[in-house]
């Protein structure tokens, strides 16, 4: 195709074009299926799913509900994987067609805390069609974490008094995970996962009388009374008024061994507790590792974890041990970044700033290491159970909720998707634009590139550039790496992103603010094309795209919530996405081929 003519970064797919339809679209020439969706088997002894007679038990034993991050470990041998999945959270009223607000039951809720979690699902590649498709051996590796498996507590704010409760006096002992978003693979083949939106299953907050109990539950946005999911009536736990700590045992990144099935998950506090998006990890030039992340928050904050240990290379027992105790002490940083042209908003007119780029600089403000703090008036276990208020101490810059951060291993350099903030310059109090947030009322986010000083993950200082800003690129308030607009594809609320092996950003959407489906997008970060967006899919309509996995031979991306429409519900099915017919939507992991089989990038 001439207009797109080929280039070496083979990203010479022709555009998907935006659209509503209930399906997943890929460009000529690729073709699509699903691998996984919510109630397949992932235990081997899992009953067949039924819609309408699920239970807690069935659901422990299938794959949960609304899929976001998908992660991939290689198994020894030619294409097999672990391939992990996050259940990030539950719409009671998409699965249940008896779930009301004051018709609430224990079933409900039981079947809830068994659909959170992640799902660990051999896979592997079909060579009579090419497909993905789960290993029919479910034995060795197949396993489901939930709201109820135990974690173990781990990093400078494990046994802290904060973390105490009557269930758990050690503070060491927590069950389950929830709302896990995003994630990344480590290099010593585990997952790790981002405890994201966890305040909205707590219930109370409004009676808990401590002062500073209340306000540190605050800046969490732990709010009301009674939750949607009264949770609350079966386990005291989600209860802040009995059970004030149970709060500040979530938040927190959770690194899972795939490869050992027995072994316990662990919540790492020395990552800090804050709305994690996800955690990406780059073994640094020296050896130790830095882990990138985002609190997805409107005007919250970017972070990165410098381990005070280094890497062993190999797969050995040994050094699959040690490198599983990387993360447990080391230095955790915010970022602050600074502007260097004095016009920083994107006006009307697509006015850039004067030196013709959002660009500038910036720091790592160390908040603890260790035992260490280095936030006045705050001890190190305060930093690490309460980081969003050291890091407001500090002076952290305000950011359009960031979602993935993630290094490239190509350039070393460092992505990440700021989602929108419809609030900003517009919400009275709060700030307007500034020159890495270039653009009041953001509707449609922008992705953000930045560069340590010498390309040292551990250094101290950085530069920056925003890469994108997003939107319509008919748009005068939009951006494309200073690439000719008039060929790149709209792009709205950027909030995954992956690299192939080329080193091409992907990136997912979350709430397409265009009115047109959500999708994945592929674009040279280097090069002539730097900056050149093009869609490579759109997802089913109501449904956002996410856990983007890119190799060369297939993408996977996790479909979640497929039908989330105004009006929607199980009584209503506004999607029937995958399976067709009447049947009700499921969230899926979806596998992306082409059909000569040839490379995804070629
Ligand atoms: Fe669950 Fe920040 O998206
Ligand atoms: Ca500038
Ligand atoms: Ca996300
Ligand atoms: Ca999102």
């Amino acid at each position: 195709d001439l207009k797109f003519g080929r280039d070496r970064d083979g990203l010479n797919f022709e555009p998907v074009a935006p659209n509503t339809l209930d399906q997943i679209v890929v460009p000529k020439g690729y073709q699509q299926d699903v691998v996984i969706r919510w109630g397949d088997a992932v235990l081997p002894d899992a009953p067949k799913f039924d819609f309408d007679n699920q239970t807690p038990e069935a659901q422990a034993k299938q794959f949960g509900f609304n899929n976001d991050f998908c992660g991939l470990v290689p198994l020894p041998g030619w294409d097999r994987w672990l391939m992990v999945s996050n259940h990030e959270y539950t719409t009671e009223s998409f699965m249940f067609k008896d779930w009301a607000p004051d018709k609430i039951t224990e079933r409900h809720a039981k079947i809830a805390w068994a659909a959170h979690g992640l799902s660990v699902v051999q896979v592997e590649r079909d060579h009579r069609t090419g497909k993905l498709v789960p290993s029919k051996d479910k034995r060795r590796y197949n396993r489901r974490i939930t709201l109820t498996t135990p974690f173990e507590v781990r990093g400078p704010a494990a046994g802290s008094q904060y973390l105490k409760t009557s269930a758990d006096p050690t503070g060491k002992k927590v069950l389950g995970t929830q709302n896990n978003c995003s994630g990344g693979v480590t290099p010593w083949g585990t997952i790790l996962s981002g405890e994201e939106n966890f305040n909205q299953y707590f219930a109370n907050a409004d009676l808990v009388t401590d002062p500073d109990t209340k306000a540190k539950l605050g800046r969490y946005g732990f709010s009301g009374k009674g939750s949607l999911r009264k949770w609350e009536n079966y386990d005291k736990r989600f209860d802040l008024a009995q059970e004030p700590n149970e709060a500040n045992r979530f938040g927190y990144i959770v690194e899972i061994d795939p490869l050992d099935p027995t072994s316990t998950p662990v919540k790492h506090t020395a990552l800090g507790r804050f709305k994690h998006e996800g955690a990406n990890v780059i073994i640094a030039r020296d050896g130790r590792v830095v882990a990138y992340m985002g609190d997805d928050e409107r005007f919250d904050y970017m972070y990165k974890f410098v381990s005070d240990d280094c890497y062993l290379p190999g797969d050995s027992k040994r050094a699959r041990e040690h490198n599983k105790r990387l993360l447990d002490s080391g230095t955790l940083y915010v970022a602050r970044f600074k502007g260097d042209s004095p016009v920083a908003e994107i006006d009307g007119t697509g006015k850039l700033p004067s030196d013709g780029e959002f660009d500038g600089t910036g720091e790592w403000i160390p908040l603890a290491r260790n035992d260490k703090s280095f936030v006045d008036g705050f001890t190190a276990e305060q930093v690490y159970v309460f980081t969003r208020l050291a890091a407001d101490k500090v002076g952290a810059t305000k950011m359009d909720r960031p979602e993935d951060v993630e290094p490239s291993k190509k350039n070393r350099r460092i992505y990440a998707a700021l989602t929108n903030n419809t609030d900003r310059g517009v919400k009275p109090g709060k700030e307007g634009a500034t020159e890495i947030a270039p653009r009041v009322n953001n509707k449609h986010g922008h992705v953000l590139e930045v560069e340590e000083r010498r390309s040292d993950n551990t250094a101290l200082t950085f530069s920056w550039k925003l890469l994108l800003v997003c939107g319509d690129p008919k748009s005068p308030d939009t951006y494309f790496g200073g690439y000719d607009k008039s060929q790149v594809s709209a792009i709205s609320c950027p909030d995954n992103v992956a690299f192939d092996s080329r080193g091409n950003l992907w990136i997912s959407t979350d709430g397409n603010a265009l009115k047109s489906n959500d999708g994945l997008f592929a674009l040279p970060v280097e090069g002539k094309r730097r900056g050149f967006v093009k869609q490579f899919l759109t997802v089913p309509n109501g449904a956002e795209t996410c856990g983007p996995v890119i190799t060369d031979d297939f993408v996977l991306v996790s479909v979640q919530h497929p039908g989330e429409l105004d009006g929607a519900s199980a009584n209503n099915p506004l999607s029937h996405w995958p399976d067709g017919g009447t049947s009700q939507p499921r969230p899926a992991v979806a596998v992306i081929w082409r059909k000569d089989r040839g490379h995804v990038c070629d």
